[in-house]
């Protein structure tokens, strides 16, 4: 691993972020970001999802719905790609975090199940699952593994409805109980950490805004400058996730004497 020095974010930054973190109640919110070092492509930027995939036509219920062999294209490819994924040490530290009493909920956009892989345990999936197959016809929840994809698209082995994974397509709502939990958490938090998000996706890059206007301190990690950066952000750890989370954790062992 780099030392911080070389990387963008000094350690003075750091250890100010662990002194915000290991006071007092914190919430964090995640993007595909965190899922880049365990090799899932994000969705927007160079490599990116919607660089080769039309998000309107493939990830866009209505269109789902008239076409859905179009869009199981491209979701076979995010599935096998999510069904070999293994957290990264941005996942672990995060889960050691909770762990350790320092973070009491992760909000997540990603669907790809990494943060419970990585041991994590109040994970709100705001943007729904995509592990899990959910019929169109009778609801019926399916785990993807269990469902042969060598013909699309999937059908449901009771009804025979389109099978389409347990995410939010665009033109969809947040599950409901994700939306409440999710409000409830940052109504709360006085400090939020923001990982890997471009913040471009309402009502996710809502969170941060209403956390702030509660009072909350926002810590942002990422590479890049996002949408929140410039006008959300208070303090910004400009690093990849799996660089940064590690050494912050480190720091806050250190202020608990471990
Ligand atoms: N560590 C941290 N952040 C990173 C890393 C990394 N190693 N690599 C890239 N990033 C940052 C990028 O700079 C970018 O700001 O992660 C962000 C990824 O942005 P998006 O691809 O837009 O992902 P996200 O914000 O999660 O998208 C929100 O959009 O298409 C929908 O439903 C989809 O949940 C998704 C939502």
């Amino acid at each position: 691993m780099f030392s911080p020095e070389e990387q963008n974010f000094p350690l003075k930054k750091v250890k100010d972020a662990a002194k915000e973190i290991g006071t007092t109640n914190v919430v964090v919110l995640t993007g595909a970001g965190i899922s880049v070092a365990s090799g899932i492509m994000p969705f927007r930027g160079k490599g990116g999802l919607w660089e080769k995939y039309d998000p309107e036509e493939v990830a866009n219920i209505e269109n789902f719905r008239r076409n859905p062999k179009k869009s199981w294209v491209m979701l076979k490819e995010v599935l096998e790609v999510v069904e070999k994924a293994l957290p990264n040490p941005a996942h672990l530290s995060l889960a050691r975090m909770e762990e350790m009493g320092f973070a009491s909920s992760i909000i997540t956009q990603n669907i790809d199940g990494l943060h419970q892989k990585a041991g994590s345990k109040t994970v709100i999936e705001f943007h729904g699952n995509t592990t899990r197959l959910v019929c169109l016809g009778c609801a019926a929840l399916y785990p993807a593994r269990e469902i042969d994809l060598s013909s699309l698209p999937p059908y449901c082995p009771v009804c025979n409805g389109v099978l389409k994974p347990d995410a939010v397509f665009f033109g969809e709502s947040i599950p409901r109980n994700a939306l409440y939990q999710a409000h409830m958490e940052v109504q709360q938090c006085q400090v939020m950490l923001v990982v890997g998000t471009s913040g471009m996706v309402e009502p996710a890059a809502s969170l941060p805004r209403l956390a702030k206007s509660k009072g909350a301190f926002i810590i942002e990690i990422n590479p890049e400058h996002s949408y929140l950066t410039s006008s959300i952000t208070t303090l910004f750890l400009q690093g990849k996730a799996e660089e940064v989370l590690p050494v912050i954790f480190e720091e806050l062992c250190a202020l608990r004497d471990y």
